[in-house]
């Protein structure tokens, strides 16, 4: 990383506390003051360094904005390494927000992508000095804020001493490394106890086992003995196939010839239905019982027909005389129908006669009454005939009903008679074929009786083929008696089992001594494996056991704190000789073992003998010389020669108490200082004073007025 110079070109305000819009161009190479009555806001411009670049102020926002107005904001204009950036922080009454720019290529770019946090984390990497050391070193403003004035490091407690000078020397920093580097210690510690551990085991489990370098020799003889055993055992299996068969045949032959044995009859019986087996059974089979039997029946049914017949003819001739009484009825009829006219007729008559009308000529008379009488007597003595029609209509009824059950009966008879007859010509029938079976029935009980007579459960054409079968057999076979007997397969099987046994037998041994040599060989390769790493491990251990002690409290951290301070003693001492005129010198004294009292600052006063006496007890004018002497100047010329960061800018706010003399003597130093620092500048309120600068910049009420001394 080269060196990195910070140089504050311009100060652009706008409602910042009284100033209402003013831009301060810091003059380079000369050393200025800020002159103005109390109040004119010369410190403001100094405070608007700090607020922008870190948000620091000693006011609450509300009280940072110009008292009246809504908004306000602080721009800076810097160059670090050549490069020109802006920063810039806009407020209001409760928030502010900051950003930051860089000058590339006629304009300027954001850094922050518009966000707070992106362009603060883009000023630290561009200017990574801590807000502690900026207002010890750069801009040393008037505060109220005990931490930051002037005087604020030669009276503070030795831890707070060690406090602010771990800002300088990034102390924090190392310490987190001793943090990491014990971590890696245990680590590492642990895996070496692991490898040690593995190494114990991996060597006591060769030497327990008893384990040994086995050859590949070993192996492969095993391997040699199980292919000859394998071969063996071929021969063998082929051994007992030989017997198998043999004995199985053997066996198929003496089974045959017991069955030619036991079926010997068998060829002259087969002969015998050879003769028999086309013959059929006939339809009917003659039965002399049942032939008889059909003849009686016969007899007893044309008996039945012949009885039927007889009655038959009585029923036939009789006769029904329905003619004669359907003449009758009409008979009656008409004259039925002639009452009913003669009735009508008659009282027709009557009815004239009784209105005394002539029924004749309609004309009225008198004496017509008198027929009156008689025409009643002869209506009187009209017959009705209706009872003659209906007696002889029920006999006729009758008749006719008793000539259609004759019908019937007649019919049924017929039928039956029918029936009859039919049965008797398919008994005959039946008959008939019986005595044509006659012959045909006395050649199919031949058959019969073979079939049972017939002495084998088999039938004789299956048991003919079985026969001939197993006769074939024991002619294919009969060669076996004369082969060598080759022994019982169960002898073979016996010692091939034996084989066998013996085969796993050296498979078993084979695995075993192939398991020892990889067991051997893994726990003499896990030996090499884990001495290796155990070495590395331990070399890395010691290294960062090493590394520990540079890092403790009394290493690293008490080392920059030394080196510091040792410094810093040196250069204040070198200004306070001249402040002083070789009156107040200091000493650091350091104990890091104390954590109370890890610094000492220890004052010596040449007019009390060079006794040691307290910042506290020095006057005002004295603290300040003591105090711009060890902070602003010694402290800034520290920071610049142990890193790598030169601030070129430093402004500092109205000294106080200097008598004439100490004012001039400060402003000699100022002006030197303004030789190494580019931009270099202070606030003064008396005129007197401002005759000891080059540049002044006079400041009334607000704002910026310039004139040249
Ligand atoms: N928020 C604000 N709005 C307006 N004016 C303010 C605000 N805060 C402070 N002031 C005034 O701003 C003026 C400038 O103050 P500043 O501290 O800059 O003065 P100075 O020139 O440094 O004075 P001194 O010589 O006394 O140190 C003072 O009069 C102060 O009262
Ligand atoms: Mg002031």
């Amino acid at each position: 990383m080269g060196v990195i110079v910070l140089l504050i070109k311009r100060i652009e305000l706008k409602n910042f506390r009284y100033v209402e819009d003013e831009v301060l161009d810091l003059p380079e190479n000369e050393l200025f003051i800020l002159l103005g009555k109390n109040g004119s806001s010369k410190s403001t411009f100094l405070w608007a360094v700090p607020f922008c670049f870190y948000g620091f102020s000693d006011w609450t926002l509300k009280n940072t904005l110009k008292w009246g107005k809504k908004k306000g904001s602080v721009k800076i204009y810097f160059e670090i390494k050549g490069n020109k950036y802006v920063a810039e922080r806009h407020f209001d009454r409760t928030s502010s927000s900051f950003s930051i720019k860089q000058f590339m290529n006629g304009e300027f770019k954001d850094l922050g992508g518009g966000l707070n946090k992106e362009a603060e984390e883009a000023f630290r990497q561009i200017f990574p000095v801590p807000q502690e050391v900026f207002l010890q070193v750069v801009t040393r403003v008037q505060t109220d804020n005990t931490d930051y004035q002037l005087g604020s490091f030669c009276s503070a407690t030795p831890k707070g001493m060690y406090d602010t000078i771990k800002h300088f020397v990034e102390v924090v920093k190392i310490e987190k490394y001793a943090k990491v580097n014990d971590e890696e210690i245990n680590r590492l510690k642990d895996k070496k106890t692991r490898l040690e551990s593995a190494l114990e085991t991996s060597k006591r489990t060769i030497k327990d086992l008893g384990l040994e370098e086995i050859s590949d020799e070993r192996i492969e003889e095993k391997d040699e003995q199980i292919e000859d055993l394998k071969e063996k055992l071929e021969k063998l299996d082929a051994l007992l196939k030989e017997s198998e068969e043999y004995w199985e045949a053997v066996e198929k032959l003496e089974s045959a010839e017991k069955f030619v044995k036991k079926y010997s009859g068998i060829e002259d019986l087969y002969k015998r239905w050879d003769k028999l087996r086309s013959i059929e059974k006939p339809e009917v089979l003659f039965d002399a019982d049942k032939l008889e039997e059909i003849n009686e029946k016969v007899g007893e049914l044309e008996e039945k027909i012949s009885n039927l017949k007889k009655t038959l003819p009585k029923l036939e001739d009789k006769e029904f005389d329905l003619e004669s009484i359907q003449n009758k009825i009409d008979k009656y009829k008409d004259k039925q129908r002639d009452y009913k006219a003669k009735k009508k007729e008659l009282e027709k008559t009557l009815e004239h006669l009784k209105n005394g009308e002539c029924p004749e000529c309609n004309r009225k008379f008198r004496s017509v009454e008198k027929r009156i009488p008689k025409t009643e007597e002869k209506l009187d003595n009209l017959k009705s005939y209706e009872e003659e029609v209906s007696k002889y209509t029920s006999e006729y009824n009758d008749l006719v009903n008793e000539k259609k059950a004759n019908e019937k009966k007649i019919n049924s008879i017929n039928k039956e008679i029918v029936k009859l007859t039919e049965k008797v010509s398919s008994l005959k029938e039946k008959a008939a074929k019986m005595e044509q079976a006659k012959k045909a029935t006395e050649e199919y009980q031949k058959k019969a009786d073979f079939k049972k007579k017939y002495p084998f459960d088999v039938n004789p054409d299956e048991l003919y083929r079985q026969y001939q079968n197993k006769k074939e057999v024991i002619e294919e076979l009969s060669s076996v008696k004369e082969r060598e007997n080759p022994g019982k397969p169960e002898r073979w099987e016996q010692v091939i089992k034996q084989g066998n046994n013996e085969l796993v037998d050296l498979k078993t041994k084979k695995n075993d001594l192939k398991d020892k040599k990889k067991k051997y060989e893994y726990h003499q390769s896990q030996i090499e494996e884990n001495q290796e790493e155990f070495n590395e491990v331990s070399d890395k251990l010691e290294k960062h056991l090493k590394m520990s002690k540079i890092y403790s409290r009394t290493g690293a951290p008490h080392f920059m704190v030394k080196e510091f301070l040792y410094y810093l003693q040196q250069y204040a001492n070198e200004y306070l000789d001249r402040f002083t005129k070789g009156r107040i010198s200091i000493e650091f004294k350091t104990n890091h073992n104390s954590k109370s009292k890890p610094i000492e600052l220890i004052f010596y006063d040449a007019d009390r003998n060079n006794a040691p006496r307290p910042y506290s007890t020095f006057s005002r004018g004295e603290k300040t010389r003591v105090a711009l002497s060890v902070e602003f100047l010694g402290m800034g010329k520290v920071f610049s020669n142990l890193t790598n960061i030169n601030l070129e800018t430093g402004l500092i706010d109205e000294v106080y108490g200097l008598d004439e003399e100490g004012q001039e003597e400060f402003s000699e130093i100022l002006s030197e200082l303004s030789g190494t620092r580019k931009v270099m500048g202070g606030v003064v309120c008396f005129n007197s004073m401002a005759q000891n600068f080059e540049k002044i910049i006079r400041v009334e009420d607000g704002k910026l007025i310039k004139e040249s001394a």
